[in-house]
């Protein structure tokens, strides 16, 4: 076995993770001896995958779908943001084999918009969201850490919106999806979580009439990286930020605390892992 520090991406599926692509590209443009692969982990694994791994030179790991709840029960460990978010996507093991987990997904979310739009102003107005899955709760918790001052979710699923209220609070409130169009008239940053518009899914049906100039418009959706989403958005004159960031910046964390090297996401990374 090598002495290499080594990190992986644990997953199921996981062959269409682009986290190696990434990492493996900041270690060769550092020059940091170390290894990031992919680990495809099914749920009854996961416990005894998580123990074996410091003893085979792993220091940390990202988690992905659909382990990113259940992996929380195995941390001796846990940040404010990740038992907020009630998930984990960033695992560090620590020389004593105990496990310390953190939710980088929404400071990845924030740190994107704030790259791709850097006058946005999390406190000039209320954000708008669609969806209330687990990245739609990373999302809640970074908007309201960033002041904003309230947040308008819309959800196919009504009562998993209202989950999120009960959760966060005063400053979150729930609008029907027929009538999402409406939250969008007042918003300051207009939200895409939910996977519609996503290649192989279906398509993003909701009225984005009430769409103002100007307003700032995001979309967690990657793939295809203009999704029809941020494009009606664009021929309405907002300023439009695409998914991917939030993925490279997501992995900054783990990647300074493993490695010791705080890595950029520029121009390059972004071709490196589309390439
Ligand atoms: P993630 O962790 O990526 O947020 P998730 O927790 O499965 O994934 O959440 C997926 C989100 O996409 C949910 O808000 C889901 O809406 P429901 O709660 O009604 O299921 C939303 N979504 C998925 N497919 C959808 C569709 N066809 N129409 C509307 N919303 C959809």
């Amino acid at each position: 076995m090598t002495n290499i520090p080594r990190a992986c991406v644990i997953g199921n599926p996981i062959s269409h993770s682009l986290s190696p692509k990434l990492h493996t590209y900041w270690l060769n443009r550092y020059g940091i001896e170390g290894e990031y692969t992919a680990l495809q982990v099914t749920e009854d694994k996961l416990e005894e995958t998580l123990r074996r791994l410091p003893s085979q030179g792993f220091i940390g790991a990202n988690v992905t779908i659909p382990h990113k709840v259940s992996v929380m029960q195995f941390a001796d460990q846990i940040t404010d943001r990740a038992t907020l978010i009630g998930a984990a996507n960033t695992l560090i093991f620590k020389e004593d084999g105990r496990i310390f987990a953190d939710n980088t997904d929404g400071y990845g979310f924030m740190a994107n918009l704030r790259q791709g739009a850097p006058d946005w102003d999390p406190k000039a107005g209320p954000a708008a969201i669609f969806g209330a899955g687990g990245a739609a709760r990373a999302i809640i918790v970074a908007l309201a850490d960033a002041g904003v001052p309230q947040i308008i979710i819309s959800n196919r699923t009504r009562p998993k919106a209202e989950a999120l209220r009960a959760d966060f609070g005063a400053r979150v409130s729930v609008v029907d999806w027929v009538q999402a169009d409406k939250m969008l008239e007042e918003a300051n940053t207009v939200i895409n979580t939910t996977s519609l518009g996503m290649a192989g899914a279906q398509e993003f049906k909701v009225s984005l009439n009430g769409l103002q100039p100007k307003t700032v418009v995001t979309d967690i959706v990657y793939t295809p990286l203009r999704t029809p989403f941020l494009d009606a958005a664009e021929k309405k004159g907002c300023i439009t930020v695409d998914g991917l960031g939030m993925l490279l910046h997501q992995g900054v964390p783990g990647f300074e605390r493993w490695f010791g090297q705080r890595p950029e996401v520029d121009e390059a990374t972004r071709r490196a892992v589309l390439g």
